[in-house]
């Protein structure tokens, strides 16, 4: 179990829930104590809520983010595996929607035990080129969006990626029914 104030991770923030479909909310506040202070933006900031999905899907996002994000990636990973044995949760099969260059899945696929399987979906073609070569048996990425496909899942995770969707209230109505528990974090 990973005790807030015991992180390395000083320059995330926000908030993460673990979430059961039968409606009963668990809120578990695992990012909480290192606020991250975003940079004032005189005017818009073109970067985050207003951004097009295009940004994700041209290149321009690797441009600004070479290393999309992964050196966050076991971190991130330590704080789902803290949640998930805080909430008892025992997935056999767990998805990451927007997963990136798939950093976290691969952390969790060698910190987790070998009856779990791990798939990892995002709309970035550049993303899911460095994502592709993590891949090994039970860790799996698409490139394409998880709503195009029916598939379910024991747990899902929303790392990172609430605050990257215009339509985020659109997004977690579609993705409620495509998994029995979701982590989410959102650092909006
Ligand atoms: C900040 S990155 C987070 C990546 C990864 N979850 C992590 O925490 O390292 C946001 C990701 O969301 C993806 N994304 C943006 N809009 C999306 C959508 N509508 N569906 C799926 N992924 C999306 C982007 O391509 C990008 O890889």
């Amino acid at each position: 179990m990973v005790a807030l104030g015991e992180t390395e991770q000083p320059r995330l923030g926000g908030i993460s829930i673990a979430w059961a479909r039968a409606g009963h909310a668990t809120a578990d506040f695992i990012y909480t104590g290192q606020v991250y202070k975003a940079p004032r933006h005189r005017g818009r900031n073109p970067g985050m809520n207003e951004a097009p999905r295009i940004r994700y899907t041209d290149g321009e996002y690797l441009l600004a983010n070479p290393t999309w994000h992964e050196e966050d990636s076991p971190w991130k990973a330590k704080q789902i595996m803290a949640m998930a044995h805080r909430n008892d949760l025992q997935p056999r099969s767990i998805c990451e929607v927007g997963c990136g260059a798939g950093g976290i899945l691969e952390a969790l696929h060698t910190l987790m035990p070998e009856n779990i399987s791990f798939v990892g979906y995002d709309i970035s073609p550049q993303a899911c080129a460095k994502a592709k070569e993590k891949e090994i048996e039970r860790l799996t990425f698409h490139e394409r969006d998880l709503l195009e496909d029916d598939d379910f899942y024991d747990l899902l995770l929303i790392i990172d990626v609430l605050e990257h969707i215009e339509d985020y209230f659109g997004f977690l109505r579609q993705i409620r029914p495509r998994s029995d528990y979701k982590i989410f974090n959102a650092c909006f």
